[in-house]
């Protein structure tokens, strides 16, 4: 045997219940998302690196630490996405989106890209699920955005009360520019007291200073100023509007003066959605905010927008540690074993399950020539509700011996009997045949 190798460092296979916990992710998120009236986006996984340093921040730790650049053999500088917000406005510029005024609702799901230190719920790839609104100035849309992420969490599973939804308003140019003033000159009163990165801040990206890790650092900036005292009138009353809608829709949130989030396009409503148990510090599982003036940031029209990311190994993380059963490795309802060495039996279960599958029927036979008793694992690990055992005797007679395995009763059902037979002892089968993709 040759060498083997691992994934890259920070990178894993997603396989088994991983895989299919993404899918459903994926889905729930296409339900949740689609009774909002989104449509699916697909962005290229590289950009031009300009527009991730132009869109997120030349200062911020993504941009500046954390981007997998390089050249293109042209020698134009490529970076791998370490998010899609800057992606998508870049791509509706290009398309002309919204340039009719009506507003663009769009959402994705995919790899990002970021080098940081790896942890339980931080890597280099790692998988999102983002939504973005463009095109919409008002309130509304702020909280339509955040009662649509609190509905796919819960949708997804995880029970209400171990989520935590923090709310802040960050500004924006009128009134941001004389609190980040005022944030830089606490960090230089309090140098003594802080990290060399937060101190450094001071000078390059002050704000960025409330998002240190580092325990006695926050506990300093607890006493920091905060900037919802000195909003302008426009982005508190935008900021009043939002919590009214909020409080409307009887949806419970925090808020809290020191959530700036670690990317610069922000401007006012930011928000995230933080769990307690089973992530340790990395225990934000989604979180986004408003962005007004990205599109200039990237050469487009002035255009509102808003949308949020969710995280998705930290989210199953949290549905673990909350002990809701992450889908399993099920891929098929009905296992056809085959019991004997008759000629053309094998022949005779790979036309059953073709015969199911036709029906709409989730179906797997053994290709491998397995005993019994070997199938009969393989149908357990494949989730398998049923299996309908073919031997020479049930050849003769021309079906097979259908065993529920919940029940575990087993009755002789003919070949062309089966479909209507599984229909009838599940009714949610046939209500899945015919809309497959449930
Ligand atoms: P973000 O807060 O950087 O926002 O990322 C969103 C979520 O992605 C985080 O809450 C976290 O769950 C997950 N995440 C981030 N980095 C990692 C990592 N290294 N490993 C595992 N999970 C990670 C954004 O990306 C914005 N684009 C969100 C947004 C959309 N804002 C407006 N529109």
């Amino acid at each position: 045997m040759g060498q083997t190798f691992t994934a890259p460092k920070g990178m894993i296979d997603l396989l088994g219940s991983g895989a299919a916990a993404w899918e459903r992710a994926q889905t729930v998120a296409r339900e949740v998302f689609a009774r909002y009236g989104y449509a699916p986006i697909y962005t290229p996984l590289v950009e031009y690196t300009e527009v991730f340093a132009r869109g997120i921040g030349e200062a911020t730790d993504v941009v500046g630490k954390e981007m997998y650049s390089f050249e293109d053999r042209g020698g134009r500088g490529l970076s791998l996405r370490p998010e899609n917000t800057a992606g998508v406005v870049r791509a509706a510029i290009d398309a002309h989106l919204t340039d009719n005024g009506g507003g663009a609702k769009l959402y994705y799901a995919g790899p990002m890209f970021r080098y940081e230190r790896p942890q339980k719920g931080r890597q280099r790839q790692f998988y999102q699920i983002g939504a973005e609104a463009l095109g919409f100035a008002a309130p509304m849309a702020d909280a339509e955005m955040i009662l649509m992420l609190w509905d796919f969490f819960c949708t997804l599973g995880l029970p209400a009360e171990r989520m935590r939804l923090l709310l802040n308003s960050m500004g924006d140019g009128d009134c941001r520019p004389a609190w980040r003033d005022e944030v830089a000159a606490f960090i230089r009163n309090h140098a003594h007291e802080l990290c060399e990165d937060c101190v450094r801040r001071a000078d390059t990206n002050p704000l960025r200073a409330f998002d240190c890790k580092n325990e006695s650092c926050r506990a300093v900036f607890e006493g920091a100023p905060p900037l919802t005292g000195a909003l302008c009138d426009d982005c508190a009353r935008h900021f009043a509007q939002v919590r009214a809608l909020l409080d409307a829709a009887g949806l419970d949130y925090v808020l809290d003066p020191t959530l700036v989030r670690g990317l610069d396009y922000y401007t006012r409503t930011v928000f995230e959605i933080q769990v307690d148990d089973g992530l340790g510090s990395q225990n934000a599982i989604g979180g986004g905010g408003r962005y007004d003036g990205l599109f200039e940031q990237l050469g487009g029209r002035p255009t509102p927008g808003i949308g949020f990311a969710i995280g998705f190994e930290r989210s199953l993380l949290a549905m673990e540690a909350a002990g809701v059963d992450a889908p399993g490795e099920g891929t098929a309802t009905v296992y056809v074993a085959v019991a004997g060495t008759g000629a053309g039996l094998r022949e005779a279960a790979f036309a059953l399950v073709t015969r199911l599958r036709a029906a709409g029927i989730a179906a797997v036979t053994d290709l491998t020539n397995r005993s019994l008793k070997a199938q009969f694992k393989q149908a357990d690990r494949a989730g398998a509700r049923f299996v309908a055992v073919m031997g020479d005797d049930e050849q003769a007679r021309g079906g097979v011996t259908l065993r529920n395995m919940d029940s575990k009763r087993e009755e002789f059902v003919l070949a062309d009997d089966i479909v209507s037979a599984l229909f009838a002892l599940s009714p949610d089968l046939s209500a899945q045949a015919k809309n497959p993709t449930r």
